[in-house]
């Protein structure tokens, strides 16, 4: 069988909606959520939200036992964690890293990413679409 795919989102992705809108969008993690399963048909997602970043480093190794791809939006862990940045290099499977906005053209302090040297591919600036583009190309790398 398949093994799924896993979508994992980092610190305060829960208040998506509702926090900055006008960068983050009105949708909510549930509404990407569950476009996105209506989107991968027969494969399965596992998706999840912690704002903890030992329960990420602990999810990311997991996928890489359990899952096919990862799709992972680390939030502010993308800019500070050493930590996500071992977990990811240990990863043997696709890992599409996804952000909302696009933090290359924000603040000083996201210009740091400790993400996108050990993702396959970076998806940023297109908000929720962004989950999509990746759902579609973990799917196509993992057929
Ligand atoms: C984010 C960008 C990060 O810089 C920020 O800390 C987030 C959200 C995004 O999806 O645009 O929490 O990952």
């Amino acid at each position: 069988m398949t093994k799924p795919i896993y979508v994992l989102n980092g610190p305060n992705l829960n208040l998506l909606g509702s926090r900055e809108p006008e960068i983050y969008g009105h949708e909510t993690l549930d509404d990407i959520r569950d476009s996105m399963r209506k989107q991968a048909g027969n494969r399965d997602i596992e998706f999840r939200q912690t704002n903890s970043e030992g329960q990420l480093v602990d999810w990311v190794q997991e996928a890489n036992r359990e899952a096919s791809a990862l799709i992972l939006n680390a939030g502010a862990y993308t800019h500070t964690s050493v930590a996500l940045h071992d977990a990811l290099r240990a990863c043997t499977l696709p890992v599409i890293e996804v952000h909302l906005s696009n933090p290359a053209a924000r603040e000083p302090f996201r210009q740091t990413n400790y993400v996108a040297p050990a993702a396959t591919a970076t998806i940023a600036g297109l908000g929720s679409r962004g989950y999509h583009f990746a759902l579609d190309a973990a799917i196509k790398m993992t057929a």
